[in-house]
């Protein structure tokens, strides 16, 4: 075989400059030829392409927020602002305003509508949110673009971009946004649930609960204490600030299983109507710092922190980690003290958090404990459970239960009306009598032998400190009956009432 010949090689290395021309000339044409990119050019001016992006990433839960800001900024006086949507095809990431401006890089664009996603604005509404768009825009500072990155498949963060404009001009553009979506938020005043995500949290409008103070049945100084605590301060806030007072402040709810320490913390949630309030449990505990900057901001508000023994003994990530409860206490401590922040947290483990508690003093400035229902109480939450019964009982039969009952949680309280009515139903189908006969048979199903696990469930003789962290009926084996209850049982066996 022979090598080329000098022709042939002249010929091959024109026929490759001419591929290469080729393939040059089809890339600019191709950017030429992306609508978007031509439409920020022609807007921008080729000045206006040559400033930096400047980018801000916001949570997602903000998405709605920065709609509701994005409108009231388009129609502030003096502004012109075009919106354009953008679409990718499908399984492509995310693109940039740097990227536009450049024309480089770029998967395959076209200008749209707006693709949108509906977002909640309120317990009953939604408003739907530009997902991927660019604003341009015309105002005092000239021409401008203002681009919204939404969370997508591949990229599950919101940014926000704006381009167009000098730096600290752009800045400006941020700030303003900013204090817009602050302003306006959505999520102001609303009771909320923080639900954790892979990337975050999420924040769900929840409902207001609808419990009055005779729905909660404790000792009358028991539920005074958490009130005043929850509820005078922010009826005196003013005059508490102008006193140099801190408004500040920390409410720990603690006793056994089904006492009603979530039950009380949703009364004193429900009395507090101007309030923003943060509901978290379980895993959204670890987002507690991000939730109290949310709070910060929203003020006034109420943190709960349902459940906090679940991360007594957790540690976070990392070496020298301290235990989450600490990071939990450290966040309540951020605020400044004349915010009007409450803290309202419940744990059936006590035991567990004091030595947190102790370590890291003036958090929790008061903790009221919630205990199983004496014979007063009892009495009240038969006739709770039971207002909307036809409820026959005579004193000594009522005395009876009550005697009976001795030990017992207010939730099996609850049950066993609700057991006593399907008695009855039982029956007679066609006509609900509840008295003496009904409560007896439910009693003495609940109270028997065999129905330890339901009885665990519902609190009773759950000896918090054999209770794994975060309580409720947890890992069983029979729990170990306290001697409330042990003594309930024996009185149990003594008499019984009704059929
Ligand atoms: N003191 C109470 N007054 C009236 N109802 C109550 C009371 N305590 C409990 N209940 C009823 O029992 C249900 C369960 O109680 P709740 O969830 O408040 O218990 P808890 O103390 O938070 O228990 P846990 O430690 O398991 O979280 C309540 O939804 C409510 O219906
Ligand atoms: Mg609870």
């Amino acid at each position: 075989m022979t090598g080329a010949s000098d022709s042939e090689a002249r010929e091959f290395a024109a026929t490759f400059r001419t591929f290469l021309e080729w393939i040059h000339r089809d890339e600019v044409g191709e950017e030429r030829r992306n609508e978007v990119v031509a439409l920020l050019a022609d807007f921008l001016g080729p000045e206006g392409v040559e400033w930096s992006a400047v980018v801000r990433s916001l949570s997602t839960f903000e998405h709605v927020n920065l709609q509701v800001a994005l409108d009231a900024w388009s129609r502030e006086p003096g502004r012109d602002v075009t919106v354009h949507g953008i679409t990718l095809p499908p399984h492509y990431g995310g693109i940039t305003l740097g990227q536009l401006f450049s024309g480089e890089g770029l998967p395959p664009l076209r200008l749209s509508a707006p693709p949108l996603v509906d977002l909640p604005d309120g317990p009953s509404s939604t408003l739907a949110c530009m997902l991927m768009a660019v604003l341009l825009v015309s105002d005092d500072r000239g021409r401008f673009v203002v681009m919204v990155n939404g969370p997508g498949e591949h990229d599950p963060n919101l940014e926000l971009e704006v381009g167009g404009l000098p730096v600290d001009e752009a800045q400006a553009v941020h700030a303003r946004l900013a204090e817009l979506r602050h302003e306006l938020n959505v999520y102001r005043g609303h009771v909320l649930d923080v639900r954790p995500t892979p990337m975050g949290i999420t924040l769900e409008f929840g409902e207001v609960p609808g419990l009055n103070r005779e729905d909660v049945v404790l000792p009358e100084s028991v539920l005074r204490r958490a009130e005043r605590h929850a509820l005078a301060v922010a009826a005196h806030r003013e005059k508490l600030r102008d006193a140099g007072q801190h408004l500040k402040r920390g409410l720990l709810l603690h006793g056994p299983p089904g006492t009603g320490k979530t039950h009380t913390m949703r009364y004193l949630v429900g009395q507090m109507p101007d309030y923003t309030r943060l509901l978290l449990t379980g895993r959204a505990l670890h987002a507690i710092g991000s939730v109290a900057e949310i709070a910060r901001d929203l003020q006034p508000a109420v943190v709960v922190l349902e459940d906090v023994d679940l991360v007594a003994e957790e540690r976070g990530f990392g070496p020298g980690a301290t235990p989450v409860l600490f990071d939990l206490l450290d966040a309540m401590d951020g605020a400044a003290p004349d915010a009007d922040l409450l803290f309202v947290l419940t744990t059936n483990r006590a035991d567990l958090l004091e030595p947190a508690l102790a370590a890291r003093p003036g958090r929790v400035d008061v903790a009221v404990e919630i205990d199983l229902p004496d014979s007063d109480a009892r009495r009240r939450l038969l006739a709770l459970y039971g207002r909307e019964l036809p409820l026959r009982l005579s004193d000594s039969e009522l005395a009876d239960i009550v005697d009976r009952t001795d030990g017992v949680t207010a939730s099996f309280i609850k049950e066993l009306l609700r057991r006593a009515v399907l008695e009855s139903l039982d029956e007679n189908p066609s006509q609900l009598a509840v008295g003496a006969p009904q409560l007896g048979r439910a009693l003495d199903d609940l109270l028997d032998s065999t129905q330890e696990v339901t009885r665990s469930l519902l609190g009773v003789g759950n000896d918090p400190a054999t209770l794994p962290a975060g309580g409720g009926a947890g890992g069983l084996p029979p729990p170990h009956p306290g001697r409330a209850w042990m003594m309930a049982q024996a009185r149990a066996r003594a008499f019984r009432i009704g059929g």
